[in-house]
């Protein structure tokens, strides 16, 4: 079946852009809605009750564009509000989260024995990726720490202004000293990737949503028999809360071509 309608993507800021880039990649004739809360970013110190509220909105945003599948692509709202959407979801919206597709590479992966989780206060605290991962494994350890001042400074300057003290001090922690692997708990993180590689020298395996991404959906969608046939090229649509010249320049670092990014109040 031909399925034209776009696909919605959230986050709360530009680290969803790395999971909707990815999407572009690997379904490049499906229209993406996206949706950065840079007005409420960052969401991983905020209460879960906020985040949920957050999330619930911008749903309902992205159901009001017709959207087919709606993408959390954010580690804190796909920890504390998937359940919540998920009551939201219909029979014409796929719900999907980047939890799943992690889960489901550790699953398979039996060379991975001792794992880092690194996220924001919110994911960590939710004790999301131990619980689902000692579900699948009981011969793994998995380690997890808030690291949240990345988020705002990766947001900051896509990077650029990152100081290389913070990551030391946090992944220097004794509990890491052991890790073979490394998950970036938060779509902000694949951005320093490479510090973080260079900090472990490169010794251990450094795995996120991002490397699972494309291909999960791209297998969603062909199950469900949704992809768009069309041969038009899309046009992406970029919505934020709080329109900034720093989200405008860091959307067109993802989407080089004739980026419209509007400002969008949703929330009153
Ligand atoms: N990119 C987000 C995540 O995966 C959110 C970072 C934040 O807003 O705190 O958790």
């Amino acid at each position: 079946m031909n399925d034209p309608r776009p696909i919605g993507v959230f986050d709360s800021g530009i680290g969803g852009l790395t999971i909707a880039h990815e999407i572009n990649k690997i379904l490049p004739k499906e229209k993406i809605i996206y949706f950065g809360d840079t007005q409420h970013m960052p969401y991983g110190n905020k209460s879960n009750k906020k985040i949920i509220y957050y999330s619930n909105k911008i749903f309902e945003f992205l159901i009001k564009k017709q959207c087919k599948a709606i993408i959390v692509a954010c580690n804190s709202a796909s920890s504390v509000a998937i359940k919540q959407l998920m009551q939201k979801e219909t029979q014409s919206c796929i719900l999907l989260n980047v939890i799943d597709p992690l889960i489901n590479a550790i699953k398979k992966d039996l060379s991975i024995k001792n794992i880092g989780v690194i996220g924001t206060n919110a994911t960590i605290e939710s004790n999301i990726y131990k619980t689902r991962i000692y579900d699948e494994r009981s011969d793994v350890k998995v380690y997890s720490l808030a690291t949240p001042l990345l988020a705002s400074l990766i947001e900051e300057d896509n990077a650029k202004l990152y100081d290389k003290g913070i990551i030391e001090s946090y992944l220097s922690h004794e509990n890491f000293k052991t890790i073979d692997t490394l998950i970036l708990g938060c779509t902000h993180y694949p951005l320093i990737e490479k510090k973080i590689l260079d900090f472990y020298q490169k010794k251990i395996k450094i795995i996120s949503s991002l490397n699972y991404f494309g291909e999960y959906v791209k297998n969603v969608f062909e199950q469900k028999d949704c992809l768009n046939q069309s041969p038009k090229k899309p046009k992406h649509q970029f919505y934020v809360s709080d329109y900034t010249n720093s989200f405008q320049k860091n959307t067109k670092l993802f989407f080089p071509t004739s980026i419209i990014l509007r400002e969008e109040n949703i929330f009153s």
